[in-house]
């Protein structure tokens, strides 16, 4: 075993210890009431998982194992002269609960890199389906073609204890992880670059060499890649990707066949196909006032005129989050940095000063804030990367990191089949009539 691999088992048995003692000891007592509307509206605000990795606040945003975005930033290291954090840092964090040296990040940078080959008929399978189809089905079919290589499900139909199964879930995660880049860049290569495919380079660390082999090389777009594949990495349990990734793997599906069910969802535009969305709507906003950079009266106008024909502003709008999303704040702060005269940049800062308050002034929209992708496509078109159809699978390698460290979770503390119970109206309605009689 390698070594994250010992130390995270080590973890996990204390933890797993510590849980059988609160269950025994605190089990029974109640941490919140379900009312009929909240079965109905998105089981918004029930509290029904326990998801390790991170935890959302509603005003703070995310915390991975109790460190915030900026916290993250400053505290997990960083490429040789770069000042964005290693998102190989962050899967280890958020696997092991601890803040990982350069050393730890190196050797998960290695061992990716040593896992990262992709079989031939993933490739075959991706050339089978037209170059039209959306990236994102690409990607699925991809992951899903790539389930031949679990080691989980090989070794579950031989016959292994149920104490031997987070093992080799860490095993396919950890397989899973190295090739995802490999994956989405021919994905992006077939499908916008004449399939002038580029062969990854094993010397760089996780996002530079996705970058490389996307077909960027400059030191930005890297330092982009790294920052962007470690805050979209993960929000906490209750979100649609990490929510049946973690729902799927519950029936000990394999973690291919799991995270595949997380990017399908990943795939919505509700969810992570709204950066893509955000894009599409200021260049449309452009297009119709006929100026790249449109006022800010203009752009008042404009999310009048969306709201008006029963549309959501993309980006902005939250279940859980009542603030400006801290990863909206972060990639603000590398624009500021890196592109602050980008006109689609200034444009996406724009929005944020007026769009709020007209979302607020409906009276309906529970959070008017941006959410993380406000601000995402305008980095990417900044530095060339333009096809915005591609943004979610980026999304996707990223989520990656939190919804497989999270499995591992699962089955280290082996947790059971997700099975909530579920209601008709019919049933509502003589509950509601049965409790009026009791009253
Ligand atoms: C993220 C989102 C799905 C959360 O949904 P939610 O928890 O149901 O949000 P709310 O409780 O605030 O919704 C209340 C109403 O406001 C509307 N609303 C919420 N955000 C809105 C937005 N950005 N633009 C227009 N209307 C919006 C909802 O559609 C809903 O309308 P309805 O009552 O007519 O059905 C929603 O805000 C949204 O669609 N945002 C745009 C898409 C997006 O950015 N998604 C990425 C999320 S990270």
């Amino acid at each position: 075993m390698g070594y994250v691999k010992d130390r995270f088992k080590e973890i996990a048995d204390q933890k797993s210890q510590e849980i059988k003692e609160l269950i025994a000891q605190h089990g029974t007592r109640k941490i919140g009431d379900v009312t009929l509307a909240q079965v109905y509206q998105g089981m918004r605000g029930i509290t029904g998982l326990v998801t390790e990795t991170s935890l959302l606040d509603s005003d703070e945003g995310i915390r991975f194992r109790g460190y915030s975005i900026p916290e993250l930033r400053a505290q997990l290291p960083k490429s040789e002269g770069g000042s964005e954090p290693l998102p190989e840092g962050l899967f280890y964090l958020m696997l092991t609960g601890e803040i990982p040296s350069l050393e730890d990040v190196d050797h998960l940078s290695a061992t990716w890199a040593r896992r990262s080959h992709v079989p031939n008929h993933v490739f075959a399978v991706i050339e089978s389906l037209p170059s039209s189809t959306h990236p994102m089905t690409q990607f699925c079919v991809a992951i899903l073609s790539l389930q031949t290589e679990s080691k989980f499900a090989k070794a579950y139909h031989e016959g292994i204890s149920k104490k031997e199964h987070w093992s080799y879930v860490y095993e396919d995660a950890m397989t899973l992880i190295a090739r995802l880049p490999r994956i989405a860049a021919y994905i992006y290569r077939r499908k916008y670059k004449n399939g002038d495919h580029i062969q990854p380079d094993g010397m760089l660390d996780w996002s530079a060499n996705f970058a490389h082999m996307l077909g960027y090389n400059d030191e930005g777009f890297r330092e982009l890649m790294r920052l962007y594949l470690t805050i979209h990495a993960d929000h906490e349990g209750g979100n649609v990707s990490a929510h049946a990734t973690h729902l799927v793997g519950s029936a000990l599906s394999d973690p291919y066949l799991a995270f595949t069910a997380g990017m399908t969802g990943l795939a919505g535009p509700l969810h992570g196909l709204a950066n893509q969305e955000v894009i599409r709507w200021i260049e449309e906003l452009q297009q119709n006032i006929g100026t790249l950079e449109p006022s800010k009266e203009q752009i008042s106008e404009y999310i009048k005129k969306t709201l008006s024909e029963g549309k959501v502003v993309p980006g902005y709008g939250h279940a859980v989050l009542r603030k400006t999303d801290p990863r909206f704040t972060a990639q603000m702060e590398f624009a500021k940095k890196h592109c602050p005269e980008d006109p689609v940049v200034k444009t996406v800062w724009n929005v944020y000063d007026v769009a709020p308050a007209i979302l607020e002034a409906t009276g309906k929209i529970k959070n008017p804030w941006p959410n993380v992708d406000a601000h995402s496509g305008s980095l990417l078109k900044h530095y060339g990367l333009i096809e915005e159809d591609f943004y979610t699978v980026l999304f996707g390698v990223s989520r990656a990191l939190g919804v497989l460290a999270s499995l591992c979770w699962d089955r280290a503390l082996g947790f059971p089949l997700e099975r909530p119970k579920s209601i008709t109206t019919e049933w509502a309605k003589q509950f509601v009539s049965e409790s009026a009689t009791a009253e």
